[in-house]
């Protein structure tokens, strides 16, 4: 969480560092706050909230320094208020951070005997103080950030001015940071994206690296404090693109992008010749060289891995364990050399996912990321990577890029079921023309917006709860609609297995309870329809969502349901098809409420702490 944008120039740059972080916004939007150095001295204006009102600070209090560092923060110590906003200064030096000094309390304490005296709630205070201790014994900038890194605990990405010193420092250590060269200008960030419109050539900082900036230079050194080399590497910078395209939101836009990235990531998969599935190149061991394949990922994508679990089990007969990231790694799971990891990540900087990736690469897996950001910490770490081609996704709900996941792990599972021999290349070939019509079926969904903006208003708005019902392939997608309703709408929302709803969830249920029930016509369906039946016969209200064939066994209407009729679905393509009603819901039900669809409180994008 929390983003940093740094530049040492022969410029003015505090505009540009706010404009950096709206493009960074992405990884939290509690408070932001940006210093530069004018004549020898830092100044800083930070506030409270959205990147919109520092912009209104710093257009009333304008700064006029060629060197500056800028922050958007996601609180993680002390509350989202002005005094505890990056960067944090003292008269000496001023710092913006990214991570958690895990030593903070006890660097406090240290540093507060000794008569240093703290301002703000925050871990990174600790950081200020620290290096100012070292500064009042003589030493130098360099010497003091060396010294002040050797005694920090956590993971942490920094960016340091210091009084007096027309430089910037940064360091990394567990937490992304790249270094841009301009001409006659350098920069810092967080990532590519926030540096995109500034330079396309990149220096990613290694574990442990830090970094001396001037306006027309750099030196790295490692943890050693020995100077270092690290390869420029050049990013195209439309890559990076970021707009809403005349939608209301950013959200609204993925929704609607979703037919084009789910075609393009399925392309990129397809042997354009035989069109069936092909991962050649990314030379992952054959599936007979191992025994199990564990899935490890968060939030969205977490759903998309349980997904990935029914498809790899039942298509390629492959045995798949499914963790969350922040579990697995703590879980000591047995790990036997051999077995592939797949980290399956939007960001590909889930700190999380990430910290993970490297447990189970220290412990001889073959690991592969499956991810949306070729550039990412995880696309850097694994030993192979999938890419999925959802573009730029802005919104803090993950919408085209779970689908584009769905999509690359739906024709993986194909080719590992070819390579098991579970699957003849013929069955591989229907399951792929079906897959193949995803992207115009979801064009026609997208026509039906309207139906889901009224159920929204009318059934969904004004509840305090709602459960979300599916089986199979269909139970992970109810957990992925109960998420997404939840943060953006902030109404209280749940998803089950629909088989066990009586094991203790029908309790809730009476009418003010409305039950979202997934339920397409497949093997299932029967069952799914019998557990809609048992909560409608407790007074609640259904919305169920089936298909043509589905629709026509549904006898009991009642104005307690509401039968939304989609199109027929294979196993592979439900996932895919119901992931859009239940997007446009949430998308809906929080418009109608007016919370902030693009930026729902307490949320960041990216999440890069623990
Ligand atoms: C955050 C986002 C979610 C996302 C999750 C995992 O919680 O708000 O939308 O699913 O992180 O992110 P990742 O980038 O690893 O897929």
């Amino acid at each position: 969480m929390c983003g940093i944008i740094g530049i040492t120039s022969t410029k003015p740059v505090t505009q540009r560092i706010v404009d950096g972080l709206k493009r960074l916004e992405y990884r939290g939007y509690d408070s932001a706050g940006v210093a530069t150095l004018e004549s020898g001295h830092i100044n800083t204006r930070r506030s409270a909230g959205k990147i919109a009102n520092l912009q209104s600070v710093v257009d009333a209090h304008p700064l006029h320094g060629h060197i500056g560092i800028g922050h958007i923060r996601w609180a993680t110590h002390g509350a989202p208020t002005e005094n505890n906003a990056h960067p944090i200064s003292n008269g000496k030096l001023s710092i913006v951070h990214n991570g958690i000094i895990e030593n903070f309390a006890q660097l406090r304490e240290q540093l507060t005997a000794k008569g240093h005296v703290f301002h703000s709630q925050t871990d990174t205070e600790s950081i200020v103080h620290l290096i100012t201790d070292h500064l009042d014994h003589g030493s130098s900038p360099k010497e003091a950030l060396h010294k002040a890194l050797n005694q920090l605990e956590g993971a942490f990405a920094i960016g340091v001015l210091f009084e007096g010193h027309d430089l910037l420092l940064g360091a990394r250590r567990g937490s992304p940071l790249v270094i841009g060269v301009g001409e006659e200008e350098m920069f810092l960030g967080s990532d590519a994206l926030g540096l995109a419109p500034y330079t396309d050539r990149l220096i990613y900082l290694e574990e442990g690296d830090w970094v001396i900036l001037k306006s027309n230079s750099y030196q790295i050194y490692d943890h050693n404090a020995a100077p270092i080399t690290r390869p420029i590497v050049h990013i195209p910078t439309d890559n990076f693109q970021i707009a809403k395209d005349g939608f209301a939101h950013f959200m609204l836009k993925e929704i609607h992008e979703q037919p084009s990235v789910i075609g393009q990531s399925l392309s990129n998969v397809l042997d354009p010749c035989s069109r069936l599935p092909s991962f050649e190149g990314l030379n992952f061991p054959q599936v007979n060289a191992f025994d199990t394949i564990n899935i490890v990922a968060c939030g969205t994508s977490h759903y998309a891995a349980m997904v990935a679990k029914y498809w790899l089990e039942g298509l390629a007969h492959l045995r798949v364990n499914v963790d969350m990231a922040s579990e697995f790694r703590y879980r000591k799971p047995t790990l036997i050399s051999n077995d592939i990891c797949l980290f399956i990540s939007q960001s590909g900087e889930t700190a999380d996912t990430l910290a993970a990736l490297k447990h189970a690469k220290a412990h001889g897996q073959f690991c592969i990321a499956l991810v949306n950001v070729a550039t990412s910490s995880m696309a850097r770490e694994a030993d192979a990577v999938i890419l999925t081609d959802a573009g730029v996704e802005v919104g803090v709900a993950s919408t085209k890029a779970f689908t584009c996941q769905l999509i690359v792990l739906a024709t993986l599972s194909l080719a590992l079921s070819l390579q098991t021999k579970a699957s003849s290349p013929e069955q591989v070939t229907v399951h792929v023309e079906a897959l193949t019509h995803v992207p115009t079926l979801m064009g026609q969904l997208l026509t039906q917006t309207e139906t889901y903006s009224q159920i929204a208003r009318k059934w969904l708005m004004g509840a305090k709860d709602i459960l979300y019902i599916g089986r199979g392939t269909l139970f992970p997608m109810a957990l992925e609609g109960a998420l997404k309703l939840k943060e953006l709408s902030y109404i209280h929302a749940e998803g089950f297995p629909a088989g066990e709803l009586k094991h203790g969830p029908i309790a809730l249920i009476d009418q003010d309870l409305p039950v979202i029930v997934l339920a397409p016509h497949d093997h299932l369906f029967d069952k799914t329809l019998s557990n809609a039946f048992e909560v409608l016969a407790r007074g609640a209200r259904v919305i169920l969502l089936t298909d043509t064939i589905g629709a026509k066994k549904i006898t009991q209407i009642n104005d307690h349901i509401i039968v939304i009729t989609l199109i027929e679905t294979t196993d592979l393509t439900a996932p895919l098809l119901y992931a859009l009603p239940l997007q446009l819901l949430a998308y809906y039900t929080a418009l109608h409420k007016g919370t902030d669809v693009d930026q729902p409180r307490n949320l960041a994008k990216s999440v890069t702490v623990e």
